[in-house]
């Protein structure tokens, strides 16, 4: 009898994904700043309590999606504002872009500046590249598993804090889940002398982490579109993020927790309400 042997896994070109997420992040961002200049004109629509959608996300989907499949038409794509019609097959995929157009949305609705382009890709179930823009600072944050993450040229480090009182911890929450389900968190934090802020944005805040502005970042259920890059950005600036992608978080999210290595262990031990 004949044995076939399975085919070795052609190479997947990270180089040029890595280069091309950064380029059409920002050409992305660049016409969303312009549709965000001009925001007035937009139609918004409701999709859910406090969840907003305009042309603006469609189109910027559209830009990075187009651009995706003519560079890499066997890759599979993931972004928010067609993720309805995503496959479940999708998490065996070698290469997944993962993308939110505009993180921020109220933001970005409400003329307020908290918002970005996100693109993530999944290499055989693993998130190696991360690339966030922010358009109205200019700021480009991009990673690669091993190569570390910069804002612009400048290398990034995850905050050495310790201690919830050295300071800010970046928060997020939708209406997908129950108040109760993030109040007593918030109680603990600021009962450790500890502050929060949030800006709208889990995507930019996550990339904060990164760049060391913001000690840590915790958001009790998000969507892998706005969290996917940031996750390679912690990691790749030395910081700790838990297991987003366990138990089908690709397509159905999860909790998010990520901070500098020294302050993981006190801030996931206030998110359980155990003492560290
Ligand atoms: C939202 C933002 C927000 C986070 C939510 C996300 P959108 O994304 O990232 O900060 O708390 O979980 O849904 O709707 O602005 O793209
Ligand atoms: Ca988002
Ligand atoms: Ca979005």
């Amino acid at each position: 009898m004949t044995v076939i042997e399975s085919p070795t896994p052609l190479p997947i070109d990270l180089d040029a994904r890595y280069m091309l997420a950064r380029e059409i992040a920002q050409q992305a961002g660049e016409r969303a700043l312009q549709m965000f200049r001009n925001r007035a004109a937009l139609e918004v629509e409701h999709k859910g309590l406090q969840d907003f959608v305009s042309i603006a996300d469609r189109e910027v989907e559209g830009i990075v999606r187009t651009a995706v499949s003519e560079a890499f038409p066997a890759d599979a794509f993931l972004g928010e504002e067609s993720a309805a019609g995503a496959s479940a097959t999708l998490s065996s995929e070698r290469v997944v872009w993962v993308v939110d157009p505009i993180d921020g949305t109220s933001c970005f609705l409400n003329g307020l500046y908290a918002w970005c382009v996100s693109i993530g890709i999944l290499v055989d179930g693993e998130p190696l590249i991360g690339v966030v823009f922010d358009p109205n600072s200019g700021d480009l944050f991009h990673a690669a598993r091993g190569r570390g993450a910069f804002v612009g040229e400048t290398p990034l480090s995850a905050s050495p804090a310790c201690d919830v009182r050295e300071g800010l911890v970046g928060v997020g929450f939708s209406h997908r889940l129950k108040p109760e389900a993030f109040m007593p968190f918030l109680v603990r934090l600021l009962g450790d002398g500890g502050m929060f802020i949030r800006n709208g944005s889990g995507a930019l805040m996550l990339a904060y982490v990164a760049a060391g502005r913001l000690i840590g970042y915790y958001e009790p259920h998000i969507n892998s579109w706005d969290c996917l890059a940031g996750i390679v950005l912690v990691r790749e600036a030395g910081g700790t993020v838990n297991d987003f992608l366990a138990n089908g978080g690709l397509l159905r999210g999860n909790p998010i927790i990520a901070a500098g290595r020294a302050l993981y262990p006190a801030l996931t031990a206030l998110i359980d309400g155990r003492a560290d």
